[in-house]
């Protein structure tokens, strides 16, 4: 990736960059992989950068929600409000208010108590939901145990036992329509083993709606492809094919049956670099030091699950030298890399911090009364 460095002298450190050509890119691999009836919903808890949004509207997409907040910013950003999928374990009466207002396409519901209350608010709008129950596949996926979510010990989605009972409830209540079925069972996962699994799970809950007379429209997978952190260059695009196969070959959709995806990372880390500039080089007995001015509380990721990015020094062809990269905050988890080898780094030097686009600017927060950073797309600073 090449990086507009003279517009980088004049901005202040640190920010999100995105690299919007490749975004695009990367939004026509997709549609590209995907055969007609499938459907992208990006998630949009990876990245809601209003300019990144309003390019993955443009490229026709839908988008999966998981507030208020999202759905909110999602309209804002010129997504179609029958185009968004709704989910998450606690859902609050207003963002449910919200959707019904708004008519979204679909509540992926993750409890009876839940389903009650949307039923509820929707009688008191005189309006019908459309739902999906997310259902627990029991499937593991070869991801951080932080971000699996698809096992009984999960939070999230209703028993696969309890299936039936769902089923009877939603079919008493008035004023909500089941319409689907909806599944998540991780995030970064790079073996498509896990995704057959899946498939094969979701096989065996369709011979038992067949068994109860039930046919419903919608199967959602949910999201969960990894991108290639380790070398982004080599790998900028995801291999969409390889994972829309997966689904495609396994699973025995029904006549008419439509498949939607929730791909987040994989659509949006590649294209983002979090950039900081080089403060302090402070050496020990031990080691050297490379203090920047980006922190935990622009990239939480290596901090909380262990996470690595890989770091180009933009400015400097020295010989490399090994550094722990490290950020300003008081915390001693603030910390990207450790012994990491590197071009020389100087003071004023610019670090890219890359495939930082995923769950990087959104996850920022203000700790130590810090600023939020800001995030410039390729497209703003090219045409400036
Ligand atoms: N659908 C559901 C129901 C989800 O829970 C998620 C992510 C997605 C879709 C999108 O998954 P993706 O395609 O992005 O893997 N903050 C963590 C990742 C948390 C993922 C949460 N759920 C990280 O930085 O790795």
């Amino acid at each position: 990736m090449s990086f507009p460095l003279d517009k980088f002298k004049e901005l202040r450190t640190p920010f999100y960059y995105y690299d919007t050509d490749l975004l695009e890119q990367t939004l026509q691999a997709i549609k590209a992989a995907m055969l007609p009836g499938s459907h992208l919903h990006y998630a949009v808890k990876a990245c809601a950068n209003p300019a990144v949004l309003q390019l993955i509207a443009k490229s026709g997409a839908g988008c999966d929600c998981v507030s208020g907040g999202e759905i909110k910013a999602c309209l804002r950003a010129g997504f179609k409000a029958d185009s968004i999928v709704f989910a998450g374990v606690g859902k609050s009466d207003w963002e449910i208010e919200l959707a019904l207002q708004e008519g979204i396409f679909c509540f992926n519901v993750e409890s009876k108590p839940e389903l009650e209350v949307i039923d509820q608010l929707a009688a008191a709008k005189g309006r019908t939901a459309r739902v999906a129950l997310r259902i627990n596949p029991n499937v593991g996926a070869h991801t951080h145990a932080n971000i699996t979510t698809g096992l009984a010990e999960n939070k999230f989605g209703i028993d696969m036992q309890d299936m039936e009972d769902v089923i009877a409830l939603a079919k008493r209540l008035k004023n909500v329509e089941l319409i689907g079925l909806h599944f998540h069972i991780g995030s970064q996962i790079l073996e498509m083993d896990d995704f057959e699994a899946l498939s094969k799970r979701i096989n065996e809950l369709q011979e038992r709606l067949d068994g109860i007379g039930v046919s419903l429209k919608h199967i959602n997978v949910g999201g969960g492809l990894g991108i290639d952190y380790t070398d982004p260059d080599k790998h900028p695009i995801p291999e969409f094919s390889t994972y829309f196969n997966t689904f495609y070959k396994h699973l025995s959709l029904r006549a008419g049956q439509q498949l939607h995806f929730e791909l987040g990372r994989s659509v949006v880390g590649q294209c983002g670099s979090l950039i900081t500039k080089v403060l302090y080089v402070k050496e020990n007995a031990i080691k050297k030091f490379c203090i920047v001015d980006a922190g935990m509380t622009d990239l939480i990721r290596p901090a909380l699950y262990d996470a690595y990015h890989r770091i180009d020094n933009l400015t400097s062809d020295e010989a490399e030298e090994t550094y722990d990269i490290v950020g300003p905050i008081c915390e001693s988890s603030d910390v990207f890399v450790k012994g990491y080898k590197m071009p020389k780094a100087r003071r004023g030097d610019l670090l890219a911090l890359r495939s930082a686009g995923a769950y990087g600017e959104i996850m920022a927060s203000q700790y130590n009364c810090r600023p939020l950073p800001s995030g410039y797309t390729k497209k703003d600073l090219l045409d400036d």
